[in-house]
């Protein structure tokens, strides 16, 4: 089956994203990315690249006096370069680097104690609602999900015990996104004291920055598109409020999830092209957002830079931009979506995302497996449901790899009335 090519529409980002509606872009960013944390000032070497400081301990002048670091667990200096380029793109005074994203999730949760009440968003990723069903309720937070993109809902739900809530934007896998502000305002207004949590993975720190929207604490899996490169599994916490960061502080040595010094090196590494690499997913994906749409094989596309998504207009209200991450339903069956996506040829059928490369899963079946089979239904992580991550290939190369996949999966012999 012959496709028409169509023509992308997408904001230039290279002059002024705000000239197609988003916010405009964060100042400074790529400056900042490419130069806080890494001042060759701070070496004696004067090395341009901060070195990767292997040792897990640290002489002292005398015993409690040390110039800074003590043992590596409880800080390092590669670490410490990360944190801060991390804090100045988040926007944040504080960073803290953690050994994944869900060590981070566990660590910010150690905030609060058995009793307390969580109330997240009820569709994030698998493992984040994992942690909070069949962990954190064990040892007795109060767990509830809302759909946080209603905000009577958010309302409703904030109740007398409720010390945390968890917003994930947009969500993984379904795209949803939630009025960061919005839901802060409520939240705060209810109970200043409550700690309002975005997880920013999707977006990264280039699209999207939650604390200046309100948000306590902002979170990534920078094993996605903070490091880039498919390479370090790493999570990152930054934050502006001095008592949650000492307390956070404490916990990061306490519990000791903490990251190699090799991949400190290895994201802070990926960050200095954050800005480049996400302006190009950002084109890529609305290439093939729309090549998606107009296809008569997809039955939906679920994309927040196309105008047909429903929360299009917040989208460009919060965020500089939108990451790679596009989820379609194909028509038809699980067969047809199993056919597409063993199929793909440039695409790696893997999970994860954010990295340069392409890729593709079925959430049901992998990333989001561990969500119960009623709450995928009711959330809509259908069969046919397939998630990408647009990598930065050549555009024309990702789209016609989408359109081979396609027509092997029409040509499955079970009726798709097309
Ligand atoms: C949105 C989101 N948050 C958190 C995580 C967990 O991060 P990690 O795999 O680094 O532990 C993931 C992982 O896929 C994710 O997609």
């Amino acid at each position: 089956m012959k496709v028409s090519r169509i023509n992308p529409v997408f904001p230039n980002h290279q002059n002024d994203s705000s000239a197609a509606g988003y916010q405009p872009l964060f100042k400074s960013f790529a400056t900042d990315a490419i130069h806080v944390g890494s001042e060759p000032e701070q070496w004696n070497s004067r090395a341009v690249v901060p070195p990767i400081s292997l040792s897990t301990t640290f002489k002292q002048h005398g015993p409690g006096k040390h110039a800074g670091f003590e043992y590596s667990r409880s800080g390092n200096p590669t670490r410490s370069c990360l944190e801060r380029a991390v804090a100045a793109l988040d926007g944040a005074q504080y960073c803290l680097a953690l050994a994944s994203g869900l060590a981070a999730t566990l660590t910010i949760t150690h905030l609060f104690k058995a009793g307390d009440g969580i109330l997240c968003m009820n569709d994030v990723y698998g493992g984040t609602n994992r942690y909070f069903r069949k962990i954190a309720a064990e040892v007795g937070f109060d767990v509830s999900f809302a759909d946080l993109t209603k905000l009577e809902l958010l309302k409703a739900a904030l109740k007398p015990n409720t010390k945390m809530v968890w917003i994930e934007t947009p969500t993984n896998p379904t795209m949803k996104v939630v009025d960061i502000k919005g839901c802060a305002d409520i939240v705060h207004e209810h109970n200043k004291d409550i700690i309002v949590v975005v997880d920013n993975t999707f977006m990264s720190a280039y699209f999207q920055r939650p604390l200046a929207l309100g948000a306590d604490i902002c979170m990534h899996s920078a094993t996605k598109y903070m490091n880039g490169h498919s390479d370090v599994v790493m999570g990152l916490i930054s934050l502006n409020r001095d008592d949650i960061y000492e307390r956070l502080k404490f916990l990061q040595n306490a519990l000791g999830a903490v990251p190699s010094p090799f991949d400190c090196y290895m994201c802070n590494r990926g960050l200095k092209t954050l800005h480049v690499r996400m302006k190009q997913h950002f084109k890529n994906a609305m290439a093939v957002a729309q090549f998606l749409e107009a296809d008569p094989r997809v039955d939906k596309v679920i994309f927040p830079g196309l105008p047909s998504h429903p929360q299009h207009e917040l989208t460009k209200r919060q965020c500089t931009g939108c990451p790679g991450m596009i989820t379609f339903y194909i028509k038809g069956k699980l067969e047809h979506a199993s056919t597409f996506l063993s199929s793909l040829k440039l695409f790696a059928l893997a999970e994860s995302l954010g990295g340069y490369e392409s890729l593709a899963e079925h959430p049901a079946i992998m990333t989001h497996a561990s969500v119960s089979e009623n709450e995928r239904k009711e959330l809509g992580i259908s069969d046919t449901l397939i998630r990408l991550s647009v990598g930065l290939e050549d555009e024309e190369d990702i789209i016609a790899d989408l359109d081979q996949a396609l027509a092997a999966a029409v040509s499955i012999s079970v009726d798709l009335n097309i």
